[in-house]
């Protein structure tokens, strides 16, 4: 049915394009009528009608530095003028520069970095370094672990996105998270033996040792519910793998570069993995950008052997320049430093909305990365959204989360949320007033979840 000007259920006419053109992502292309965004600025971004919205989970938890920042728009402007575009096959300045950076800001010994153009490849070349590397085939991954939609990281994957992609590649097995709240070995942090580090070693032995390459892992798990890990976690299965073998990768796509209040997340343990993956953060998303670096020991493996893979785009001047600007921009602002001083605030603040609001059963997280989970029921702590639901979408639309974000949206907040978590992860550059001023509009919105909760 088309409108006076023509257009079809009286859409923008973006949108009747986009739903006409484009196959957005993890939907039912039917379903889509997504808002037009054209335009950003700092921490906040614009719809067609000039409303603004506060990004408070920076995107898909992308813009660390927030939108626009012109040191890194002039880098790309400067290096768009000079080259787009070179083979991978070539030494490139922005390149090498880039990769002598995360030398510089990995922990240990990680040194060389395989570029790649986001998270899910990054992934990808990461098991391939550790199956070549090793000699081994297996690889554990976690339950509440998201690696990627491409077909090996989405296996990697543990919760319910990965089902339409099985069987997925061979060769993988889960383990259960370290979910301290809804402890899987039902213990409390007092009862807690670090049950979640032996049962890895038990699959590790039912597996056979000598055919497990790697361990995959989040720094903290991300999507799967912000799940800080104990502090004795990731130093026990540091050593585990040690005892056999095995190596650690860190993806660090979501928790890389500040967003958790240090340069990765391993690093609140000082923790080294033998790999580390990375996307998002390395230059914010203003140019697809991802990677792999490998410890000294992988890199001098390969320095005598063929590494059979490789991609058009790896190092990609323009994303590279864009990422040297990028961690420039870290240093100068200070704001890995300042995303562990925000989120202290942050975390307190969302503290005192636990105690208002009867649906928040717990409050967690680190740095500018928090999480607010939501229950029915305190006492039971019955979810309030059951985790992959899959009446609420991938995308979290629909149900009281959807109304949620929805009611947010009319106030001016964006924030993304999905089944009974909430993700509060604004970028590291966010003011102070607008920090509160987003926990206010939360608190607002919150009684939608109260009202759910009770009725
Ligand atoms: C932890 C983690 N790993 C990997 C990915 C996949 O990255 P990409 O979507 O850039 O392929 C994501 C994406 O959200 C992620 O959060």
């Amino acid at each position: 049915m088309a409108d006076s000007k023509g257009n079809r259920e009286g859409l923008d006419p973006i949108v009747e394009e986009t739903r006409d053109y484009v196959f957005v992502p993890w939907a039912v292309q039917g379903e889509v009528r997504p808002k037009p965004i054209l335009r950003a600025e700092g921490c906040w971004f614009f719809d067609a009608e000039g409303q603004r919205y506060l990004d408070f989970s920076s995107q898909h938890i992308v813009s660390n530095i927030g939108h626009g920042h012109p040191k890194v728009v002039a880098a790309i402007q400067k290096q768009a003028e000079t080259l787009c575009y070179i083979s991978p096959g070539y030494a490139n300045d922005m390149r090498s520069r880039l990769a002598r950076l995360m030398a510089e800001v990995t922990p240990g010994d990680l040194c060389k970095t395989l570029f790649t153009s986001g998270g899910s490849e990054a992934n990808e070349n990461a098991i391939k370094f550790a199956r070549w590397y090793t000699g081994r085939q297996k690889v554990i991954t976690r339950y509440r672990s998201y690696h990627g939609a491409s077909h090996g990281s989405m296996t990697l994957g543990g919760d319910n996105r990965r089902w339409a992609s099985e069987p997925g590649i061979p060769g993988i097995s889960r383990v259960f998270d370290p979910y301290c709240y809804r402890c899987p070995f039902g213990k409390q942090p007092d009862s807690c033996g670090l049950e979640c580090v032996t049962h890895i070693e038990e699959v590790i032995r039912a597996e056979g040792p000598d055919q497990v390459a790697a361990v995959f892992i989040e720094g903290i798990t991300g999507i799967g519910g912000v799940l800080v890990p104990p502090a004795r976690y990731l130093p026990a299965l540091r050593a585990l793998c040690d005892t056999y073998g095995i190596l650690l990768v860190s993806d660090e796509v979501m928790t890389g570069f500040g967003r958790t209040g240090r340069w990765f997340g391993v690093d609140h343990w000082n923790v080294v993995p033998d790999i580390i993956t990375f996307a998002k953060g390395v230059n914010g998303g203003y140019v697809p950008l991802g990677g792999v670096v490998i410890s000294e020991r992988i890199a001098r493996h390969f320095d005598r052997h063929m590494y059979w893979g490789g991609l058009t785009y790896s190092g990609h001047p323009l994303a590279c320049a864009a990422g040297v600007a990028t961690i420039e921009v870290y240093r100068e602002e200070e704001l890995i430093e300042r995303s562990a001083r925000l989120g202290l605030r942050l975390l307190d603040e969302l503290r005192g909305l636990q105690a208002r609001h009867p649906s928040i059963g717990d409050v967690r997280g680190l740095g500018l990365f928090c999480g607010i989970e939501l229950v029915k029921d305190r006492a039971t702590r019955e979810a309030l959204i059951p985790w992959q639901d899959p009446q609420f979408g991938v995308m979290g639309g629909g149900g009281v989360m959807g109304r949620m974000r929805e009611a947010a949206m009319q106030r001016g907040l964006y924030f993304f949320g999905k089944w009974n978590m909430m993700y509060i992860a604004p970028p590291l550059t966010v003011s102070e007033e607008d920090l509160l001023w987003g926990v206010r509009v939360l608190d607002e919105v919150l009684g939608l979840a109260d009202a759910s909760a009770t009725a």
